[in-house]
């Protein structure tokens, strides 16, 4: 079958990965769009079991460090476009193992840079290298009355942010110096469907369900924008279609929660969908050591995204909470086998080669 474009999606197993390799792949059957992910701990193939049987959709088991891998990937497919999400994204593991998330994120990125640029040299027109990052390149917000917008300076304070705030300056100069054409996005804090559950939201959800302690950080006071992931997924899918070259975009949902007053309504929802009596599992909540380093406030202003591009979210943040801790109750297998961890050996046996 010949497609009009032939897109490589990186990170495709993983939480935001799989909702964006969904929406192209039903949204757009005229592209080839091929998944490549290593399968680390955060990368689950079960997350896409629903859409892996289409004709414009391929898995392609490998690791964006891997220079000559990466070479022969993009001699293999001739891609058109590339929207990079693969990553180690978890704050707190990039505090215990810094150098993992420099390989991935740095040297990943720049894996990938270079293999475009060689590929698109002399024809860029109608390529694409659309990057994905995140809010906390910027660093932390203190007065109330600020936000990140796209020209706040970076300031990136923990391993995780300057792992991502260095791979967005590849991905700038890269387009200075080699004209690549980019694109770059810088997010806010994720919820939905699929959320791997050492992150705060699915893991406050797993430990009420089996009514384990509920570990808030310091005194909960951190403030964190939430966007559901779909909304993320929906302007990806316009910035990589409509977004100027050389650009960047924040995307956030004008959405902000302390931690306490977020875990108090995830308590509070679950006595609810449970049939508990609210307020019990309250009960769970424990304070404990704060993160090093942790970032007091990250509030995005998207204002640009909106008025230019004309992106705004769909989805409330009643009906996405609501929407994901049904969804979690519903699926409870696929946090089971997480926790369990089965669903690594499954894919083990899958790909032969075993996850980090
Ligand atoms: P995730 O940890 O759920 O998924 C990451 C995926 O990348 C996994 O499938 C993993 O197997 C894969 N991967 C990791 N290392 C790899 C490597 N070396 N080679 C190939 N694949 C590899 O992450 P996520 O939360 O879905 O985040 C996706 C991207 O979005 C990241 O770049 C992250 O920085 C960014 N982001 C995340 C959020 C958020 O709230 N989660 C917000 C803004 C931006
Ligand atoms: O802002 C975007 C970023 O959001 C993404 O770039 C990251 O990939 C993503 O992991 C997320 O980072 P955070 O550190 O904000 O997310 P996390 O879910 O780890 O924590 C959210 C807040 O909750 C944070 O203030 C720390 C706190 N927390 C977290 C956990 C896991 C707790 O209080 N207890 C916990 O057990």
């Amino acid at each position: 079958m010949k497609f009009e474009k032939c897109i490589l999606i990186t990170g495709g197993a993983g939480f935001i990965g799989s909702h964006v390799v969904r929406l192209f792949v039903t949204k757009y059957p005229q592209y080839q769009i091929v998944n490549l992910d290593k399968l680390t701990y955060a990368g689950n193939l079960e997350n896409l079991k629903d859409i892996d049987k289409l004709p414009n959709y391929t898995f392609e088991h490998g690791d964006i460090v891997d220079e000559n891998y990466i070479d022969s990937l993009f001699a293999k497919y001739q891609f058109d476009g590339v929207i990079h999400l693969a990553a180690e994204s978890h704050v707190d593991r990039s505090i215990t193992d810094p150098m993992a998330f420099v390989k991935t994120n740095v040297i990943g990125t720049c894996n990938l840079l270079n293999s475009a640029k060689n590929l698109w040299k002399g024809q860029m027109e109608g390529k694409r290298f659309y990057h994905v990052s995140t809010d906390e390149v910027y660093g932390e917000l203190h007065d109330p009355s600020e936000f990140f917008v796209e020209t706040t300076s970076y300031d990136p304070r923990s391993p995780y942010s300057a792992s991502k705030a260095s791979s967005d300056h590849f991905v700038r100069a890269y387009h200075n110096t080699y004209g690549l054409p980019i694109v770059v996005s810088n997010c806010s804090n994720n919820y939905g469907p699929n959320h791997f559950p050492e992150k705060l939201i699915p893991l406050m959800i797993n430990n009420i369900k089996n009514w384990k302690p509920l570990p808030v950080y310091g005194k909960g006071e951190n403030v964190r924008d939430w966007l559901f992931v779909i909304d993320h997924a929906r302007a990806i899918d316009n910035i990589f279609h409509n977004g100027k070259n050389g650009d960047t975009y924040n995307i956030g949902g004008n959405n902000e929660w302390k931690n306490l007053d977020l875990v108090h309504l995830l308590c509070d929802l679950m006595d609810e969908k449970q049939g508990n009596p609210v307020g019990k599992s309250r009960e769970l909540i424990t304070y404990v050591t704060d993160r090093a380093g942790h970032d007091l406030r990250y509030a995005i202003d998207a204002s640009k995204l909106m008025s230019e591009l004309g992106w705004e979210p769909s989805v409330t943040f009643e009906e996405g909470l609501s929407r994901t801790v049904d969804w979690y109750l519903n699926n409870w297998d696929w946090i089971e086998n997480i926790t369990s961890g089965d669903y690594q050996k499954y894919y083990t046996s899958m790909y032969e080669t075993s996850a980090n």
